[in-house]
């Protein structure tokens, strides 16, 4: 196919929106599968997705478009993780088409991750076309929502499509669109080799699949690849496309999106964002802007059963395979035993980690408290990355904490502006810009990350009824007055309960975590002292009264399958707990106790 007949997009939208839902219309118009084999929401591949309705990896399909000038074209369409812990992938995948289709709910208008991803859109050089989706419903307003995505975004939206992915109407418009107003892309066919290695996952069968974008030359079956970014080489032993379904073909050429298979085990050996060439007579220079993704938040995973912690390892090793962003070292913690300090790219990040380790490995775990990496910058100079709030030096050696900060944009109606303004104070946020577009507002603060990776989110979408919308990038490290609070249960100090805190709130939240961890751990037969302490000053104290906790009392003695019940029950209750010198701790202690009402 000339290059004059291929168009490569992807499409943007806030959560929500229909941006699935219109791929899959997409699709079933261009009849690329068989009406019998569509089922909901193609491009989501895995269960968690799913039920979650997010979009993590990046997914493509190529579908054969007969436009109604009778001309043949190819659309690749690039389907982008949705959500802000997978920016720098979104970021990149952008970098392997030419334009976008900017979907935004005719009944909503334009949200904080509309904003967010047409961003990195515009930063690809992308052409943008609006599309109004939605508008079968009554509360479709699609004058007022193009008015504001020229106010807001900047872009011309007096022809934006109007479509409702759920009826069909405005899909062969899109298609149309996609073909006139979206730029061929560009390459030479001569050329040195240069392709984007745009994404990889692991398939049991084939292994390390790579989706990859050819900028110049061609690639063939049976060649020898080199990535340039660490020099390693593979045989090249599949090329293929997405229908979706994987299709082989014998090469790709200048412009077009495909799939290679090289024998490469490990999803780790492969960095998205990398320049991938011939081994022989390569292209020397790489794609600008490739970095490696960081994981900015850590967290502990525990096995509640100190037994399974070897699957615990089988399952970690074997998620990290598939997932580069992901890291894990081993971790001993004197209230939790052996478990791994693990890091994620973002909150919602380590909830999907978390729940497939529970869920596709059967495996019980104890979740630490999220924490950020802070630099701690010593007296003799030099700066050590805390990963682990437990790990914390001594205070005598330590000059001053710094800690990563993020610009923060929230969109929300005016209604609840008050309560959102009130929440961002109360976790540190220095405001940075207030703008209204309509009847909503926009809000930027400069936060503490360590303030939002805990429960932010989940504040923020319950103070506003869920009709605000939040992104947020890393702006850098800044000093603050910090400490690390200790938690200590029956005098000893649980490691898996210390925080990093302000020292101007370290009281109020000392307090707040002594008051819910004496609802939270059961009576004893004897009297627990709770208390939060900053070095050895105690600065809040609960004492949780003894209680004989004889559940059989109450029996009578006689009836004997009732007496087993009880404490079968009993026993079953504390599968869930953890045993910390005499005391017993609930699982979901270490959590909620760190929940801020
Ligand atoms: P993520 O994949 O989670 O980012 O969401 P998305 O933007 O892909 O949204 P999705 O396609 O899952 O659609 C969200 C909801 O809106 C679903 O319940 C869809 O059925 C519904 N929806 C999508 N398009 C339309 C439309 O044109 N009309 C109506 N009435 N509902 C729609």
């Amino acid at each position: 196919t000339p290059l004059s007949h291929i168009r490569n997009f992807s499409i943007v939208a806030h959560i929500d929106h229909g941006k699935s839902t219109l791929a899959d219309r997409l699709i079933q118009e261009t009849n690329t599968v068989a009406e019998r084999d569509m089922k909901a929401q193609m491009l989501d591949n895995m269960d968690i997705e799913r039920e979650r309705g997010i979009t993590i990896k990046a997914q493509t399909v190529r579908i054969n478009y007969t436009a109604l000038n009778g001309e043949e074209y190819i659309l690749n369409l690039i389907d982008t993780p949705g959500h802000v812990d997978f920016a720098y992938e979104v970021s990149r995948s952008m970098r392997a088409v030419e334009g976008s289709l900017l979907v935004v709910d005719s009944t909503q208008g334009v949200e904080a991750q509309t904003l967010a991803n047409v961003y990195h859109a515009i930063d690809a050089d992308h052409e943008i076309v609006p599309v109004l989706n939605k508008i079968d419903l009554p509360a479709t307003d699609c004058d007022r929502v193009a008015e504001q995505i020229e106010d807001v975004i900047g872009i011309d939206a007096s022809d934006a499509i109007r479509v409702s992915a759920k009826t069909g109407e405005g899909i062969i418009e899109t298609l149309e669109a996609v073909v006139h107003k979206l730029p061929a892309p560009t390459g030479t066919l001569d050329a040195p080799l240069k392709a984007m290695l745009v994404d990889s996952w692991y398939d049991s069968y084939l292994g390390v699949i790579v989706l990859v974008r050819i900028m110049d030359g061609q690639l063939k079956k049976g060649e020898r690849i080199k990535m340039l970014s660490n020099g390693s080489t593979h045989h090249v032993d599949r090329i293929g496309v997405f229908r979706p379904e994987m299709t082989e073909i014998d090469a790709l050429g200048p412009g077009e999106l495909g799939f290679l298979t090289a024998s490469i085990k490990q999803v780790r050996d492969t960095s998205v964002g990398d320049t991938i060439t011939h081994e022989k007579k390569g292209c020397t220079e790489a794609l600008p802007g490739f970095k490696p993704s960081q994981p900015v938040v850590f967290c502990g995973l525990f096995p509640v059963d100190a037994a399974q912690f070897e699957d615990l390892r089988d399952s970690i090793e074997k998620l990290a395979l598939n997932d580069a962003s992901f890291s894990y070292e081993m971790e001993t913690s004197a209230a939790l035993g052996f478990g791994f300090r693990c890091g994620f790219l973002g909150l919602l990040h380590l909830e999907v980690i978390r729940d497939r380790i529970e869920r596709e490995y059967d495996i019980d775990l104890i979740t630490t408290a999220p924490s950020v990496i802070y630099d701690i910058h010593m007296r003799d100079g030099t700066v050590e990355q805390l990963h682990n709030p437990a790990d914390m030096p001594d205070l005598t050696f330590v000059d001053h904490i710094e800690e990563p900060r993020i610009k923060a944009t929230i969109l929300v109606p005016d209604d609840y502006l008050g309560d959102v303004l009130k929440l961002c104070q109360d976790r540190r946020g220095i405001q940075e810009d207030l703008t209204y577009a309509g009847s909503r507002a926009m809000v930027v603060y400069d936060l503490p990350l360590n303030e939002v990776v805990f429960d932010f989110y989940d504040r923020l979408k319950s103070v506003t009824k869920g009709y605000a919308s939040f992104d947020y990038q890393m702006i850098g490290y800044r000093e603050d007055s910090l400490v690390k609070m200790s938690i200590l249960v029956n005098d000893e100090p649980v490691d898996a309960l210390s925080t990093m805190v302000h020292r101007d709130r370290a009281e109020m939240r000392g307090r707040a975590m002594v008051e819910k961890l004496k609802d939270l751990i059961p009576r004893h037969m004897f009297k627990i002292p709770i208390q939060a302490a900053i070095g050895g000053k105690v600065i809040a104290r609960e004492t949780l009264s003894a209680m004989r906790k004889d559940v059989t009392a109450k029996c009578y003695g006689g009836d004997a399958s009732r007496k087993r019940k009880l404490l079968d029950k009993q026993k079953a209750g504390k599968k869930k707990m953890r045993q910390f010198g005499k005391v017993d701790i609930p699982q979901e202690a270490f959590i909620s106790a760190l929940k801020m009402d």
